[in-house]
């Protein structure tokens, strides 16, 4: 069976980039299957940085096939910016990028709804969302009525359906407080999409076909999920969620590739939490830990810049998304991250209302009256970046490494201690079914 599938863990920007980045190797097509351009992943190699939203960083390794599925909502000029910047740096799309032409297009007028509307959740409050017009694109969609495809950028009544959706729009943005925003022009949208379309066409397919076959003749897929899963549309944290299932849930229906050929999900989680936008994070450390962690994490978002709320990991949360997910395994990221500290906190459970549980609660309404409830370990001063088998670890690293396998009843196979693809501690694929033993010496 031939798919292996990479889930965040927690509320996003886990370093899934770099982790897809080190599995591409082993893999024939790297798949992207939800969320859009609120996604960003950063890829660092030989001292080369590489920031891509859209397009799988598999684009960077010659003979894979790089795939944007249906599930994905597609800004047609976010995906030419970053073809645009890869080409540059001579990197060549050519028969390598395909984009389904299922996939629903992000049009302005998303991006207009998206920033009026978010702050007017029936609680209050705000998502803080991306502003890239993901939740619009999405409702569309499953409103059907004012959504447009990609494939249906090619057809003869695309001007007709962008003037249709356009006059819409307007009256609806008119019931807004005047001067909210200008009204739509639909000539000059149409005029502009058309271009994108000419220069899209020789990579838009049918993504399904391409990878029904793929899986019958043996390909090796790579599926990389964006965003994490306590963001997804139906089992996060709503409504401070995306608008797609970012959980393991999301892969098949997102990418047309039935779960039966994903036999490998990786469960990616930072050693720390973050969190960009609204929302409960309950072991958020608004505080000198905070600092100690965004600033040596450089926790501050890929697209919008925001700096990252932070604080200790959260098992409890981890614990239910890997159970979502149906992970395998875990790849622990940015443990270096932690270094410095005199003591580490892991959340193992909450206490809601004097109750204690490990359970992660449904109701938004009890997770922003969680109290987390924590394990003290101890850190380590030592600098872990040029750390390349876990026996290189030091004693603590290792113990707080081993605690979170434990919590999340599940082997940890990956551990991460730096940006670079080298800084990178991968157990063999047999140990990785193996729990993790950090006291092992190294001839074990
Ligand atoms: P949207 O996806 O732009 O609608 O934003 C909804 C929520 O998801 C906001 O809290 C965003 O900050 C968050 N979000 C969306 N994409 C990402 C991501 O790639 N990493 C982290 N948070 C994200």
């Amino acid at each position: 069976m031939p798919g292996t599938c990479v889930i965040g863990l927690q509320w996003g920007d886990e370093a899934k980039g770099k982790l897809v980045d080190i599995l591409t190797e082993d893999h024939d097509i790297v798949v992207r299957y939800q969320g859009g351009a609120n996604a960003g992943h950063t890829v660092v190699s030989s001292g080369q940085t590489w920031k891509l939203s859209i397009i799988p960083s598999g684009i960077l390794r010659d003979g894979v096939a790089c795939v944007v599925t249906g599930g994905v909502v597609l800004d047609p000029a976010k995906v030419l910016e970053e073809m645009d910047g890869l080409e540059s740096r001579g990197i060549r799309m050519e028969g390598k990028l395909q984009l389904s032409d299922r996939a629903h297009v992000v049009f302005p007028w998303h991006i207009v709804e998206d920033r009026l509307l978010d702050g007017s959740l029936s609680g209050g409050g705000a998502i803080g969302t991306t502003g890239r017009g993901i939740g619009p694109c999405y409702r569309d969609k499953v409103g059907r009525a004012l959504a447009i495809r990609l494939g249906d950028l090619y057809r003869d009544d695309f001007r007709a359906r962008v003037e249709h959706v356009v006059d819409f729009k307007n009256r609806l943005f008119s019931s807004w407080p005047s001067g909210t925003t200008a009204p739509l022009d639909a000539a000059a949208i149409h005029a502009q999409y058309a271009t994108y379309a000419e220069r899209l066409r020789p990579h838009v397919a049918d993504t399904n076909a391409f990878l029904l076959d793929a899986v019958e003749q043996g390909s090796r897929l790579l599926f990389e999920g964006a965003q994490g899963a306590l963001l997804d549309i139906d089992h996060g944290t709503f409504p401070f969620v995306t608008s797609s299932n970012s959980s393991g849930v999301g892969v098949a229906s997102g990418s047309g590739v039935p779960g039966r050929w994903v036999n490998r999900v990786i469960g990616v989680v930072k050693a720390y939490s973050t969190r960009v936008g609204g929302g409960p994070l309950p072991t958020e450390q608004d505080n000198a830990i905070g600092m100690h962690l965004r600033e040596r994490g450089r926790e501050y978002g890929t697209v919008t810049k925001r700096p990252r709320r932070c604080g200790w990991f959260d098992a409890v949360a981890a614990r239910y998304t890997a159970r979502l997910s149906g992970v395998d395994e875990l790849a622990v990221m940015l443990l270096d991250v932690l270094g410095g500290l005199d003591e580490l906190k892991i959340c193992s459970a909450y206490e809601i209302d004097g109750r204690r549980t490990t359970q992660f609660p449904s109701q938004i309404a009890d997770l922003e009256r969680a109290v987390p409830v924590y394990e003290t370990l101890p850190g380590w001063p030592d600098e872990l970046d040029t750390a390349r088998d876990e026996h290189a670890l030091p004693l603590h690293a290792r113990r707080y490494v081993d605690r979170i396998a434990q919590l999340l009843g599940r082997p940890v196979s990956i551990v991460s201690v730096g940006p670079d693809r080298d800084q990178t501690i991968i157990r063999d694929s047999g140990s990785a079914r193996r729990p993790w033993h950090p006291l092992q010496p190294a001839n074990a």
